[in-house]
């Protein structure tokens, strides 16, 4: 396993799909101090400040096909949640499928993507925690950081090395079965969306409906308002 860190770079994602197609192996790690052009989530920009986060992105060979790549995000997450439990005390939640939340105000996001370096195969787990922020702008009411939550400027070593621990630990039992049934119910537990209303929303229809569960593929099991449940794909919608 090799760690490449950069007090500097476009994005940890983009550099270690980059390394991946060079020969990478799984478990390689690329870390920054600041990104210049972090990514998010549906194509938008992920801020990342310098010395104020995480960002991180770990290189995974599961052998899977791009339809179960939201098990990974979803394992990721679980990981990243138990980690800022650990280290911090603060009460971590999930928020379907894997944006990390504390007192209901985002922390953490997670942007899996997929590479074929040729040879193989590979997941890129691109994770990105707000940590010591002191201020977000206006136009994001809904992000936040441990520091703001905690009231504490947190240490970022500790919650690394944690939230590998964690990872590694949960992708040892998912590759075992290539499945989630040993660690869905955890992360059940940790999800804030579990019997709650939510509003699904897709690029044609938006509706109010139950969560009534997430099964063991990681989709959304929602029961609309005439009674009638639906599947929802992560990454198909977004949850509000
Ligand atoms: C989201 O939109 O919620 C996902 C954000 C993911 C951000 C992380 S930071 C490390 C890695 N590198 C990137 O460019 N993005 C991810």
């Amino acid at each position: 396993k090799e760690i490449a860190y950069y007090e500097e770079i476009d994005s940890t994602n983009t550099r270690l799909k980059a390394w991946a197609k060079e020969g990478a192996m799984e478990g390689s790690i690329v870390i920054a101090e600041e990104q210049l052009q972090g990514k998010g989530r549906l194509g938008r920009i992920w801020d990342s400040p310098k010395e104020t986060g995480i960002w991180m992105s770990i290189l995974v060979k599961p052998q899977i096909g791009i339809e179960k790549i939201p098990q990974i995000t979803l394992l990721a997450g679980l990981a990243t949640c138990e980690a800022i439990r650990k280290t911090t005390g603060l009460e971590a939640m999930i928020k379907w499928p894997n944006d990390i939340v504390v007192n209901n105000k985002k922390v953490c996001g997670i942007l899996c993507e997929l590479v074929n370096t040729g040879k193989d195969t590979a997941v890129i787990i691109g994770i990105g925690i707000n940590v010591n922020s002191k201020k977000f702008p206006d136009d994001l009411p809904y992000a936040t950081s441990l520091y703001l939550e905690g009231k504490e400027v947190y240490m970022r070593e500790p919650i690394i090395s944690c939230l590998l621990e964690q990872l590694e630990g949960y992708y040892i039992q998912y590759k075992k079965q290539l499945s989630l049934h040993n660690i869905i119910e955890q992360y059940k537990d940790k999800c804030i969306n579990m019997n709650r209303e939510v509003n699904i929303v897709s690029s044609t229809e938006s509706y109010r409906a139950t969560v009534k569960d997430i099964d063991v593929e990681g989709r959304l099991i929602v029961q609309k308002q005439n009674g009638i449940e639906e599947t929802i794909l992560a990454g198909e919608v977004s949850v509000r």
